[in-house]
């Protein structure tokens, strides 16, 4: 079978931004109903290739072709006009329209005298709905779906423009995993109707199963392309990181001791029963469900953003009932948040900035010493997290995601709490990154902190935890000690097939 033809062609593209080279000479190619997929470490490059190829940023220098003809994409309607369409790795969609309104944002039906041809829309958003699955009226609110349904309108508005090629820039990280699937069906039928799709992952198993091929990038460099069914997880991870990697948990040389935390039948709103359980000084206590089982909303009431229906929670021997965040900061509870953009990082501000956000009274007394004491604390994260930037001064809205999320670590584990929430801590995050993470993690619980890790990640949570409660559908489904902690057994819990005491 003969090759279907070279559809884009991206050739020697170089990007600078100011300290930065986040692209030096890379090339990509796409064919016609291929799935190709970008791997790199965090800060490699990829979503700078792909907003070039969106016509978000311009490049310094290269070129690119589709249908072999050189174009200028000099802009997003540029690069929408020949057929390309960017979902970027956080959504844009407007939550104040609905479903229609954001499928035709920019290209919007009019009829005569400038009036929004609201039934043309409907309908047609209607068809384009079908395609990817969405069962909604097209009047649906955007703010009432879920992350998978709002991805899935994000493609449908690729289709409305009738696109050619769809870059999906991490789609699956806050995807259920049944959200996934269906997204992976939808990526086959796109295939099928010859649209080339370029899918950017940190997740290893599923690229292996949905790609054709893999161009894998380093430091802002084309390293190199894979065939996907002649290739490997350790193949693509030796070529991603230049070596030989495998992820080992780290062991631990502490033991939890004395109870810390006590949770007595908490009501957490939205959830069908109260929860209780406790967790020890030392002790990392990981819960597993799938995304919607009720951990997220669990750990907001311990942290005072959301506040329990009835039950008690005491740390450290005394009573304690967060009212706000800053009551749980007051007694060294931190969480660090799933959702990075809304809850994490001031994107506009720096990273010194960031980092020493939510400590701001301790630096304060004179500004002078403020901005001095700012500049150490962040250096130190910026080492320790090893993010990558030119300097603590660079704004958090220029880092690459998986380097933002590491600034939300940096920041709270800057402040030495007693109790650490962490929810989906490796969210983005490359498997070399994360094996430093894991041993960051493992160290405060060596040094004697609590930390209560939510993770969808089972290898994960087996591996990070010593024990793990599970949640399935909105309540407390059993608590696995060390020993109990398999993949069978967690899964068990989750479909709630049968009970552990
Ligand atoms: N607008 C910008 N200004 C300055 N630097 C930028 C800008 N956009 C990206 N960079 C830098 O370019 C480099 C590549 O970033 P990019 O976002 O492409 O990485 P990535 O491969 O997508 O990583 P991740 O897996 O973490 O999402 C990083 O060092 C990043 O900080
Ligand atoms: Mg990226």
């Amino acid at each position: 079978m003969t090759n279907p033809p070279l559809l884009l062609e991206m050739t020697s593209i170089t990007k600078r931004f100011p300290g930065v080279v986040a692209l030096s000479e890379v090339s990509l190619t796409l064919r016609k109903g291929e799935v190709l997929s970008l791997v790199g470490e965090n800060g490699a490059g990829k979503s700078t290739l792909m907003k070039v190829l969106g016509g978000v940023y311009q490049p310094d220098e290269g070129e690119i072709r589709i249908d072999g003809k050189a174009v200028v994409l000099d802009g997003v309607m540029a690069a929408k006009r020949h057929g390309i369409s960017l979902i970027h790795q956080e959504l844009m969609l407007a939550p104040n329209l609905d479903v229609a309104g954001n499928i035709f944002l920019g290209a919007e039906h009019l009829r005569a005298g400038g009036i929004l041809d609201r039934a043309s829309m409907n309908r047609k958003a209607a068809e384009m709905m079908k395609r990817v699955g969405l069962d909604l009226p097209p009047t649906t609110p955007l703010r009432n779906l879920t992350t998978g349904q709002m991805q899935m309108v994000e493609i449908a508005k690729s289709l409305a423009m009738d696109a050619r090629i769809i870059i999906m820039d991490e789609p699956t990280s806050s995807l259920t995993p049944v959200e996934a699937e269906k997204l992976f069906a939808i990526i086959a039928d796109l295939k099928a109707d010859g649209i080339s799709i370029v899918y950017i992952s940190h997740r290893f198993e599923e690229i292996l199963r949905i790609t054709d091929r893999i161009t894998v990038m380093r430091d802002g460099r084309y390293v190199g392309d894979l065939i996907t069914k002649d290739t490997d997880h350790d193949k693509l991870v030796s070529m991603m990181i230049g070596r030989d990697f495998t992820t080992r948990f780290p062991a631990r040389v502490g033991k939890p001791s004395e109870v810390a935390l006590e949770v007595q039948d908490l009501l957490v709103p939205g959830a069908t029963e109260g929860v209780s359980f406790s967790a020890r000084t030392g002790e990392i206590l990981g819960f597993a469900g799938l995304v919607g089982s009720g951990r997220t909303e669990l750990m907001r009431c311990l942290f005072g953003v959301d506040q329990p229906l009835g039950g008690t929670i005491r740390f450290e021997g005394q009573s304690f009932t967060p009212r706000r965040p800053s009551d749980a900061i007051n007694r060294g509870v931190y969480l660090v948040p799933e959702d990075r953009k809304q809850h994490g990082v001031v994107l506009p501000m720096s990273i010194a900035q960031n980092v020493t956000l939510p400590d701001i009274h301790t630096y304060k007394p004179v500004w002078w010493l403020q901005r001095e004491r700012e500049q150490v604390v962040a250096n130190e994260q910026l080492v320790a997290q090893a993010i990558k930037a030119p300097s603590v001064a660079q704004k958090v809205v220029n880092l690459s995601g998986g380097n933002q999320q590491k600034v939300v670590l940096g920041k709270w584990l800057a402040m030495r709490p007693k109790l650490l929430i962490l929810d989906e801590p490796t969210r983005g995050i490359d498997i070399g990154a994360k094996a430093e993470i894991y041993k960051k993690i493992s160290a405060l619980a060596d040094q004697g902190l609590t930390i209560l890790m939510v993770s969808s990640e089972m290898e994960e949570v087996i591996g990070m935890s010593d024990r793990v409660a599970v949640f399935s559908q909105r309540r407390l489904s059993g608590i696995l000690e060390k020993d109990q902690l398999s993949e069978h057994n967690i899964m068990e819990l989750m479909t709630g097939l049968v009970s552990h005491g």
